[in-house]
């Protein structure tokens, strides 16, 4: 499958939910691939496994280390690895909000609990001793409030009546597999998804001042200036033409210089049918990797090339204070 997303899982001890990640991920048409598993702790047995399903695996011991200078060796290892995405599994870490930062919207983890309920430790503990019917599992996104991101995914696991922390972990932990490879699959490919590109690109054109959509030959446009003379400075391209691309297009500076970002970038950029003669550039959307802030560059640009003086002049003296 062309260009899935490269995953890096990090892990502490078993790596079960790490096996069912990999396992998942050697389904036909499944989106993503593991391309390194790290750990914090060289005993992983999750990392014998790895090795012997062929996976790359990196391990460094947090013992004697600050928190900043371990994420960054394991962050080092996940960028020579060249993964986009960070699942942990088990990773029984706090990171450094530098690491966090950097991962933003790329990092998701599994959780043992119904989140926002129990974050932290003994997760099953707590469900039982709270009389509570159902224990359960959730995946979100990593953010710097502890087990507390967008949730992406949750599982209820009911609570028998004989149930101990360890039976009910086991149970939980079937539900996780089912769990985590799904989530972590359809988050990968809302990235190859126009209805969720469209939303993301309609955002950032319509935050823009004086801004609408209108449609243009069967694709989504974006005008800025009144509704009478208004003028286009974005468009929403789905495949269009017998590409295989979804991209934004926008005004580009001259021939010369689209001409030269297509051949140096050509992952990032391309020629558009029609469009490219009259000097817009093609931005690809549907790539593992898409640089939302160069995304959204180019729309200013592109709204500042066409948007009447009255309003770039207002923009230019706000941006000299
Ligand atoms: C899983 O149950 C996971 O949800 C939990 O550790 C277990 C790891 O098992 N994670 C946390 O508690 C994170 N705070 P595994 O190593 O067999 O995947």
């Amino acid at each position: 499958m062309a260009d899935r997303a490269r995953v890096a899982v990090f892990i502490s001890g078993t790596g079960s939910n790490m096996a069912a990640l990999l396992y998942a991920s050697k389904m036909p048409d499944c989106p993503y691939r593991i391309v390194l598993v790290a750990s914090n702790n060289p005993q992983s047995p999750g990392l014998d496994l790895a090795r012997a399903e062929g996976v790359a695996t990196f391990s460094l011991s947090h013992r004697g280390m600050g928190r900043a200078e371990h994420d960054a060796a394991m962050d080092q290892a996940v960028l020579s690895a060249g993964a986009n995405f960070i699942a942990l599994a088990g990773y029984m870490r706090i990171l450094s909000p530098d690491m966090v930062k950097r991962w933003e919207a790329r990092m998701l983890n599994i959780h043992p609990s119904l989140l926002p309920k129990y974050p932290g430790l003994d997760t099953h503990a707590r469900a039982i001793a709270a009389g509570d019917s159902h224990a359960g599992t959730s995946v979100h996104l990593v953010t710097d409030v502890l087990d507390g991101g967008e949730l992406l995914g949750q599982v209820e696991v009911a609570i028998t009546p004989t149930d101990t922390p360890q039976s009910l972990a086991a149970r939980v932990l079937a539900a996780e597999h089912q769990l985590y490879p799904r989530v972590l699959a359809s988050y990968v490919a809302r990235g190859s998804d126009p209805r969720f590109l469209l939303r993301r690109i309609r955002n950032l054109a319509l935050d823009l001042p004086e801004t609408y959509e209108r449609e243009s030959h069967g694709s989504a446009g974006f005008r800025v200036g009144t509704e009478k003379s208004g003028k286009f400075f974005a468009y929403f391209s789905d495949r269009h033409h017998g590409t295989p691309y979804i991209s934004l297009l926008v005004k580009c500076g001259s021939m010369d210089e689209l001409e030269n970002l297509v051949e140096a970038q050509p992952h990032i950029y391309h020629k558009p049918a029609y469009y490219g003669a009259s000097g817009w550039i093609g931005i690809i959307l549907n790539r593992a990797d898409t640089d939302w802030d160069l995304v959204s560059d180019w729309l200013q640009r592109s709204w500042r090339a066409v948007a009447p003086a009255r309003l770039t002049r207002l923009i230019d003296a706000a941006d000299s204070f």
